[in-house]
């Protein structure tokens, strides 16, 4: 099936009581047994229930994964992932992950003798030097938050099977519909769903889809162990979201390029960040591992913080606010908002300072997104 079709029939069972096409929310944290350890394959929510069964089938569906594991939120699917690990090991990661994820490993993981090494991943050389037999795992996000960095997800894959490493590639920004990180060589595959998944900003949520059974099985058991799953009804929000995931992601797609262009042409504007754009440094790589470039777009204002702040008062259409991926556009200041937990000289080093600016463009009309940006500038 093509990815339009998964996501609208992936996981949808026809309820055989009452023939309801849509999945019912189970409702429930418990289920009646006819003797002790005889049931119909449900016992206990925390470990299974079949309104997040559905859900979980369809993410995987849509991933080409074999396993979909929800989550209460995509740091809990962080976590999950890091859970893998021993005390001792060493792990690369992106230097420019997401900042909930990089204080995550900072702050809580590495007193646990978890070793973060934060790398540029652009540069596929710099990932084979820091490399070492202590390596467990790589860590990518592709594009990057928010500096849409796309980094290559094969030759990601090749160090960490030299290494003996897992490769857990953070989907987040491409979506399924437009980036599959498993068929390139990835192990694990990580969504925020609160994102473009979720798609209208009213969901916390979190994935993990993998094809081997040996990590599905561990990932399971610290789905269930740990606990931190979303309740039936948050479950049935995102299967409900995931079927309009296609067509969402071509309006954004097609947002996000056009918002791209007009700003790369504007005087005010010093430099854009948009991987569909020609002058992105690794526009090539991101033609071939990507059919399309998601509505996330940032740039740096050719001015001063005042003036960020003046041109985010006179936005109309675009709501300053964190988060991203949904029906509407919202604008964010990744210094003082989603990015402040990063260490000073490591925003610095990536260029995310008072200038920088970041759109997640919605499915509004283009040109209300262009003619909002203009009055604005
Ligand atoms: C790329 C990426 N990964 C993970 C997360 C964390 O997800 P959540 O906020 O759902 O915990 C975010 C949140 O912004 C993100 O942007």
């Amino acid at each position: 099936m093509k990815p339009f079709t998964t996501c609208v029939h992936a996981g949808a069972h026809v309820e055989p009581t009452t023939g309801a096409i849509m999945q019912p929310i189970f409702a429930t944290s418990t289920y009646v047994q006819e003797e002790p350890a005889k049931h119909k394959g449900f016992d206990y929510s925390r470990a299974d229930n079949p309104t997040r069964q559905a859900y979980e089938e369809a993410l995987a569906a849509m991933e080409g994964a074999r396993h979909g594991l929800s989550f209460a939120s995509g740091l809990a699917a962080v976590q999950a992932a890091v859970q893998l690990l021993e005390p001792g090991a060493r792990i690369l990661v992106c230097d420019d992950v997401y900042g909930g994820t990089g204080r995550l490993f900072r702050r809580l993981f590495a007193k646990y003798n978890l070793d973060f090494q934060f790398v540029d991943m652009a540069d596929p050389a710099a990932v084979k030097a820091a490399a070492t037999p202590a390596t467990k795992l790589v860590w990518v996000e592709t594009p990057t938050n928010p500096m849409m960095k796309v980094i290559d997800i094969r030759a990601m894959a090749q160090v960490a099977k030299q290494t003996g490493a897992l490769l857990v590639v953070d989907n987040t920004f491409a979506s399924p519909i437009f980036q599959t990180p498993l068929a390139l060589g990835a192990d694990i595959v990580l969504h925020s769903t609160t994102k473009y998944i979720g798609g209208h900003s009213d969901l916390i949520g979190g994935a993990l889809m993998m094809s081997r059974q040996d990590l599905f099985e561990q990932l399971k058991f610290v789905q269930f162990a740990a606990g931190s799953v979303p309740s039936p009804f948050d479950a049935y929000l995102m299967h409900r979201s995931l079927k309009t995931l296609g067509v969402r992601m071509m309006q954004h797609h097609k947002n996000g390029m056009a918002v791209a262009e007009f700003l790369a042409s504007h005087k005010r504007v010093k430099r854009v960040m948009f991987p569909g754009l020609k002058s992105h440094p690794q526009h090539a790589i991101a033609a071939e591992q990507m059919l399309g470039f998601s509505g996330m777009v940032s740039f740096d204002l050719d001015g001063t913080y005042d003036d960020v702040v003046k041109f985010l008062k006179k936005l109309k259409v675009f709501a300053l606010a964190e988060s991203l991926g949904g029906v509407e556009s919202l604008v964010n200041h990744p210094e003082k908002m989603t990015h402040a937990s990063v260490p000073e000289e490591m925003r610095k080093k990536l260029g995310i300072g008072p200038s920088l600016i970041r759109l997640s463009c919605g499915i509004e009309d283009t040109d209300d997104l262009v003619a909002d940006l203009k009055q604005a500038l």
